[in-house]
């Protein structure tokens, strides 16, 4: 049963064609060292004779040596070896391994099982079809099993084998094996999976791993090889409805407009109806386009270039549909996220989606509920952390075609990319649309942002003024308010103190809160350069992200950063509100620059010292470089 490679060496051509014809199953498998994970791997790899001859003979040497096993060979060292090279790297770390028997070809994606390691266990099981779950038959469902049981059906793995090891240590009793089939049964009533088979095996002695086993005579189901060689999972998206997200639209000439991609479900053939998305313009297939020359039909997997009988407007980033049974369009979302970044998430805080075949800005608009990944437990929270699972609501720049991610796991998966570090912070997955936002359409208004400020005879603005607590922020802020409105402009200060008196009196200083202040307060200065007033902001707003968003809700030349540059040690002299002293002796919490962070601006557009400059001469340098850019003087 074993695959031989000999073929490799005589007949290259007939060996590649073999693999080629033979269907993929990818798994992952989910335990610790201590239930035998490697020990299977390494089984499984050595049996379908995958292990390079030098690595066989190293093994043999260090399996003699090492004497873990006796004369025997220890398989685990086999797995452990790259494990130790791995653990050097923080960042996520999955091992795929690749190998083949007869019948058809695994990716098994190996990741460690801790707690800490959620986010890699997440990433493996994002592309398997079945996961094979380890459970030491000594010890039973343990607290890990339920954790690795429900990332697995999170990411919508629906075909779970729950391999119970070390049946050779419980003299292969029959009691101990049923037992522990019917408290996982149990336990996995609500997890959605398909089906869930229970293997007894011993990796270490061979049991049931690539034959069924004398030692278990009781047991009539099929071996650990067979069951993953014949177990039927790829069916599912072809039968799916078809989808295409569209990578590129490829115009080589005049005559020539093809839309590319990879088919993420079903079936197209030539003749069938389509709908593109969001549009919802439709038309009919004209050609399957490859490089191979044309298809009469494609499915789920297959990349390739489809032309339309009409011409109409698609690119990149919308979906080819099914007519008859389209995704849906929204740009709200229910949604579940993993966590995988040291850096925690706030609602609120902009960030990028990347979809299947776009990226797009957008946030985590509420954050409902954090889900406790080893008892399933729901807990309120404000923000997540580092492999935390989290309920949450999406809301995105635009409108997406999409499909839930239980019904189509490449159309409802999203990553989330942080916009400062350009890295994966997070991945989703869609559950449902949110209609809350559906029906509201932005109300055409006659008297708009440009008659407000032409009355005004004024160049809205808004003045961010951000610093430590006591930098004096308000006090510049304040001076240049009334240097402002001796010239007769019009304008307003939001300040940090007063906001959070009325509008922002529900929040404290957490991290979370302090993202949503500055979230509030952008939306107000926005409303108020619609209303052509000069807006000045005093508020610490600590975060370069929040800042960074303030300035993108308004228009560019809209917003004017201004650094009041105090070192904390100066700010702590002046203390004018006493905060200082209060924090030194622990009786304030999260306060900035002790506790809680403070992110400098890189590039303001004005950096003041206050060291060096007075509150009035500051505040006449800011009115200066206000005349300078002409914000004061009449618009034309
Ligand atoms: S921000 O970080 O969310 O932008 P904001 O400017 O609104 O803060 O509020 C800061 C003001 O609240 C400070 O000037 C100070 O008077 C007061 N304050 C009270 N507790 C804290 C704290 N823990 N950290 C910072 N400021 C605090």
């Amino acid at each position: 049963m074993a695959h031989q490679s000999d073929m490799i060496e005589e007949d290259i051509l007939g060996y590649l064609k073999t693999q080629e014809e033979k269907s993929l199953l990818r798994f992952i498998t989910c335990g610790s060292v201590d239930d035998g994970k490697s020990t299977l791997i390494g089984r499984l790899l050595y049996d379908s004779k995958l292990i390079f001859e030098d690595q066989l003979a190293a093994l043999e040497n260090d399996s003699k040596k090492l004497g873990t096993q006796g004369e025997e060979i220890d398989f685990a060292l086999l797995v452990d070896g790259l494990a130790a090279e791995r653990e050097q790297g923080i960042t996520i770390d999955v091992a795929y391994r690749f190998f083949s028997t007869d019948k058809r070809k695994f990716i098994v994606a190996d990741t460690p099982g801790h707690e800490q390691y959620t986010r890699n266990m997440a990433t493996g099981a994002s592309t398997a079809e079945l996961a094979v779950m380890l459970v030491d038959a000594r010890k039973g469902i343990l607290t890990q099993t339920r954790r690795h049981s429900f990332i697995v059906s999170l990411l919508g793995i629906k075909h779970v084998v729950v391999a119970i090891n070390k049946m050779d240590l419980v003299n292969y009793d029959q009691n101990t094996f049923d037992k522990i089939e019917a408290s996982y049964r149990e336990f996995a009533a609500d997890l959605g999976f398909e089906d869930i088979t229970c293997l007894p095996i011993s990796a270490l002695a061979g049991d049931n791993i690539l034959e069924p086993s004398e030692n278990t005579p009781w047991y009539n189901g099929p071996s650990l090889m067979e069951h993953l060689e014949t177990v039927q999972v790829a069916d599912d998206m072809q039968n799916a409805a078809f989808r295409m997200p569209v990578q590129w639209v490829n115009r080589p000439n005049l005559d020539f407009r093809g839309f590319s991609g990879t088919i993420a479900g079903g079936t197209v053939r030539p003749g069938d109806r389509i709908r593109a998305l969001p549009s919802g313009k439709e038309s009919t297939i004209d050609r399957i386009v490859t490089q191979d020359g044309d298809l009469t039909q494609a499915i789920a997997g297959q990349s390739v270039t489809i032309t339309l009988a009409d011409e109409i407007d698609i690119s990149r980033g919308d979906v080819i549909a099914d007519a008859g049974s389209p995704c849906g369009v929204s740009d709200q979302f229910a949604a579940r996220i993993v966590w995988m970044s040291d850096e925690p998430m706030y609602p609120g805080r902009p960030y990028i989606f990347k979809t299947a075949n776009q990226s797009l800005p957008g946030q985590i608009s509420d954050l409902k509920h954090k889900i406790n990944v080893n008892t399933m437990e729901k807990t309120a929270a404000k923000s997540l952390e580092l492999n935390d699972v989290g309920s949450c609501n999406i809301s995105l720049s635009k409108d997406i075609a999409f499909d839930p991610y239980g019904e189509n796991r490449q159309m409802g998966a999203f990553v989330i990319i942080d916009r400062l570090t350009n890295s994966t912070v997070g991945a989703g997955m869609i559950k449902f649309a949110l209609r809350r936002a559906t029906n509201i359409h932005w109300q055409a208004i006659e008297v708009g942002k440009g008659s407000h400020a032409a009355q005004k005879a004024q160049k809205p603005v808004v003045l961010w003024f951000t610093g430590l607590s006591g930098s004096g922020k308000s006090t510049v802020a304040n001076l240049v308010e009334k240097k402002l409105h001796t010239l007769g402009r019009h304008t307003y200060l939001l300040d940090g103190d007063n906001v959070r008196h009325g509008l922002n009196k529900d929040l404290g200083f957490t991290d979370a809160d302090r993202v949503e202040n500055i979230r509030r307060v952008g939306q107000v200065a926005k409303l108020m350069v619609d209303a052509g007033l000069i807006v000045l902001t005093s508020f610490i707003s600590p975060f370069i992200t929040e800042r960074r968003m303030a300035r993108e809700m308004v228009e560019d030349g809209e917003f004017i950063e201004v650094f009041i540059d105090t070192p904390i040690e100066v700010c702590e002299t002046r203390d004018v509100k006493g905060l200082y002293k209060k924090a030194r002796a622990g009786e304030i919490k999260n306060f900035t620059g002790f506790d809680s962070p403070y992110e400098k601006p890189e590039r303001p557009d004005l950096h003041i010292d206050t060291v060096a400059l007075s509150a009035e001469d500051a505040a006449e340098l800011i009115v200066a470089h206000l005349a300078e850019k002409g914000y004061l003087s009449l618009p034309t």
